[in-house]
C-alpha cells in the first residue's frame, strides 16, 4: 500500500471539491472510504448524491487497485486478501494460543475486564511486540497509542523493551501517544489519524480504554442513546481503519466488579452492545487472586479457550510451566457434545445476533 491515493486522482474531483474535502480534513481517497458519504455530506457541506458518487468511485478505483475488496467477490478472493493478514505475537505461550499466534490486523479486539484485570499491561506488552521483527512475531511497525485514562507509562515500555532484547529508546519513538481529553477529542484523534497512519507505518492503534470517556460524560438514561450513537461511530471507526489500513486496533472497555442498578450484570461490558457487536474478538479478563485468566468469547473462528496469565515485568507474561500447558478448552468441548454449552463462562453475554437493548442497561440475568 506505497502508492499515494490522492483525490486528484479520481475522476470528475475537481480542485473546489477537493479544497473542501481537504478543508474537513479528508485527504486521501482511503480517507473518502474509510469515513463514508455520510459523515462526508456532515462535514463538508456538500450534497448527499455527491459524497455517495465520490465514495463510490474512490470505492472503486481501490477495489480495481486491490486496496480493498470488491463488493462481490469470491470466496477464494477472500481468502486471499485474508492472507494478508498479520499477527502479533503476544510474546507469551498463553495469548498466543488463546489468539492463534497472535492479534490479528484488519480486525478489532476488544479486552474487557474489570479495573486492575491487565487491560493497559495487555496494551504496553503489544505496542512492544509489534515493533518486532517478522521473523520474531512482531509486524515492524508503529503505535498510535490513544490514551484516554492518563495510565499510559513509557517507563513500563522501557522495562517490556530491555525483557525482550529490544533498544528502549528506538521503541519509545515508535509509539505515537495522544492523550484523549473527552470524548469529542477522542474522536477526533481517531479522524485525523489516517496520515500518521500511513506515513508512519502504524501497525497497531490501542484505544485505552475505548469507553471511559463516554460513560463518564453521558450519565444517566436519558442520555443512553445518545452515548451509545457517539461511541458506535468511534467503534467503528477504529474498525473501519483497521481493515483499511491492515493494522491492529485494540479497544479496552471496563466492566463494573460489583453489580449496581446502572449496568446490572457485573460482567457485561459498559459499552455495550456496541461495542461487543463491532469487535471482531472479544477477550475477557479476569482476576483470580495473583493469577488472571484470559477467555475468548466472541470470535468468528477461535474456539471458546481459556488461558491462564500473570502480569510481570514484561506486562503479561506466561504464568510458569504449569500455568501454560493449561492452555485449556472449555469443558464441554472435552467430552464429544456437539454443541459445547459453555456453562463455566463467566455471566459474559455471549455472541448474540438479537437486536442490541440500550447498552449498559441490564436485560437477562443469564447464566
Ligand atoms: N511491573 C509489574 N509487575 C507486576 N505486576 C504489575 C507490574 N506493573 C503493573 N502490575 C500490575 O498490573 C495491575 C494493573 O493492571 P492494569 O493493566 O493497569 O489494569 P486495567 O485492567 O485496569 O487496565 C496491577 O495489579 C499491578 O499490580
Ligand atoms: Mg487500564
Amino acid at each position: 500500500m506505497d502508492v499515494e491515493y490522492k483525490l486528484e486522482d479520481l475522476e470528475g474531483v475537481g480542485p473546489v471539491t477537493t479544497k473542501k474535502l481537504a478543508d474537513a480534513g479528508i485527504n486521501s481517497i482511503m480517507d473518502l472510504i474509510v469515513r463514508g458519504p455520510v459523515e462526508i455530506t456532515e462535514i463538508t457541506g456538500m450534497d448527499r448524491d455527491t459524497a455517495e458518487k465520490i465514495v463510490n468511485k474512490s470505492r472503486i478505483q481501490l477495489a480495481e487497485a486491490g486496496v480493498i475488496a470488491q463488493s462481490f467477490e469470491s470466496a477464494s478472493d477472500i481468502y486471499k486478501r485474508r492472507q494478508d493478514i498479520g499477527k502479533i505475537s503476544t510474546g507469551t505461550n498463553c495469548f498466543d494460543t488463546l489468539f492463534d499466534g497472535g492479534i490479528e490486523t484488519q480486525a478489532l479486539t476488544e479486552v474487557y475486564g474489570e479495573f486492575g484485570c491487565g487491560k493497559t499491561q495487555f496494551c504496553h506488552t503489544m505496542c512492544v511486540m509489534v515493533q518486532k521483527s517478522r521473523e520474531e512475531g512482531g509486524l515492524e511497525g508503529k503505535v498510535l497509542y490513544i490514551d484516554t485514562e492518563n495510565t499510559f507509562r513509557p517507563e513500563r515500555i522501557v522495562t517490556i523493551a530491555k525483557i525482550h532484547g529490544m533498544d528502549p529508546e528506538t521503541v519509545l519513538d515508535n509509539i505515537i501517544v495522544a492523550r484523549a481529553y473527552n470524548s469529542a477529542h477522542q474522536t477526533l484523534i481517531l479522524e485525523e489519524s489516517s496520515s500518521i497512519i500511513k506515513k508512519d507505518n502504524i501497525k497497531l492503534i490501542v484505544a485505552d480504554s475505548a469507553v471511559g470517556l463516554f460513560r463518564a460524560e453521558y450519565l444517566g438514561r436519558g442520555t443512553l442513546a445518545a452515548r451509545q450513537q457517539k461511541l458506535n461511530h468511534f467503534v467503528h471507526l477504529l474498525s473501519r481503519i483497521a481493515e483499511t489500513y491492515n493494522c491492529a486496533a485494540i479497544a479496552t472497555n471496563q466492566v463494573m466488579a460489583a453489580p449496581d442498578v446502572f449496568f446490572g450484570d457485573p460482567t457485561r461490558p459498559i459499552g455495550g452492545n456496541v461495542v461487543a457487536h463491532t469487535s471482531t474478538y472479544r477477550v475477557y479478563f479476569k482476576k483470580s487472586g495473583k493469577k488472571r485468566i484470559a477467555r475468548m468469547v466472541d470470535s468468528p473462528h477461535h474456539p471458546e479457550t481459556e488461558v491462564i496469565f500473570a502480569l510481570s515485568d514484561a506486562g503479561v507474561s506466561d504464568l510458569d510451566e504449569a500455568g501454560t500447558k493449561k492452555a485449556k478448552k472449555p469443558k464441554a468441548a472435552a467430552k464429544k457434545t456437539k454443541t459445547p454449552e459453555p456453562k463455566d463462562v463467566p455471566q459474559v453475554e455471549g455472541p448474540t445476533d438479537e437486536p442490541a437493548p440500550p447498552a449498559g442497561v441490564s436485560d437477562e440475568k443469564s447464566a
